[in-house]
């Protein structure tokens, strides 16, 4: 029983790092340590043991994942293993002026080496009421992700709980996730390192898988995706999502 616990533990490890998030470089910063600091909260301390000295990207892209799940844009790592990050009405790690003691991506002492995470893998709505889900055939109480039914246009949403983890990338038949004419994504979801791309949103009728179609932008968030979604064109027509969950804990 350890031993298939342990070898799970080593595939989610695994699994992990081979999808962390991105995040782009911004600089070295000096910090003073005068209170408040440049960043003002260390919100996860690797050096507890947890700092890998052979590649410290793995500490920055634990960092990375620490900032995305509090809702920060950005991090900073000091002094090798420390995370610095706080809310954008918080943050300054400018105020001090440029330094030069970071090293390998990462800060030594007094200094931070800030990271900014991409907006729309921080700030996102979710879609994830089970009436979404593509097993869902019920077709009482149609819905509509028009912008006169309330839809929220133009915005990021992320697909999760029982709506399913992402957009179905296969057609989906007409009829599915209450609605009339089921919405469904025309090509691959991206990798993390193909930034936001362009994609076709295709709303299927009886015969015809594209009946419909709309543009909308997919990006890669390292553990799920988001998706730039327009107001349907007509109702009744509405963004399905792939019904199967998988990890929930992100
Ligand atoms: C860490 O990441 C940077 C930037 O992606 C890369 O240039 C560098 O080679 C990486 N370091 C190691 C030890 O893999
Ligand atoms: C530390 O990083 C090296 C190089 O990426 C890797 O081979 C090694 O498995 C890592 N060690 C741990 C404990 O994660
Ligand atoms: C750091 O910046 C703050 C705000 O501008 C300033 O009050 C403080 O004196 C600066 N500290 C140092 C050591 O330059």
């Amino acid at each position: 029983m350890i031993h298939i616990l342990a070898f799970l533990l080593f595939i989610a490890l695994t699994f992990q790092s081979a999808v962390a998030i991105i995040y782009a470089p911004i600089g070295c910063y000096k910090d003073p340590l005068e209170e408040p600091r440049p960043l003002p909260e260390l919100i996860e301390n690797f050096r507890d043991g947890r700092v890998n000295w052979t590649n410290l990207n793995h500490t920055i892209a634990a960092c990375a994942e620490a900032a995305r799940k509090k809702g920060y844009l950005y991090f900073g790592l000091q002094f090798y293993g420390e995370c610095w990050s706080g809310p954008q009405d918080k943050l300054n790690y400018a105020r001090n002026g440029s330094s030069k003691n970071c090293d390998k991506g990462v800060g030594k002492d007094r200094a931070n080496f800030v990271y900014k995470l991409p907006e729309e893998c921080v700030n996102y709505r979710v879609l994830d009421s089970a009436d979404r889900s593509m097993t869902n055939e019920n077709k009482q109480g149609l819905k509509c992700d028009h912008w006169n039914f309330g839809f929220v246009r133009d915005v990021w949403y992320r697909f999760t709980g029982a709506a399913g983890q992402t957009m179905p990338d296969k057609c989906v038949s007409a009829g599915k996730c209450q609605t009339i004419m089921s919405g469904w994504m025309d090509g691959k979801h991206p990798q993390v390192d193909d930034g936001i791309q362009k994609r076709k949103a295709c709303f299927s009728a009886e015969n015809n898988c594209c009946k419909r179609k709309t543009d909308i932008h997919v990006r890669n968030c390292g553990e799920f995706y988001v998706y730039k979604l327009p107001s349907t064109p007509g109702c009744y027509l509405r963004y399905c999502g792939s019904g199967v969950s998988q990890n929930m804990n992100a």
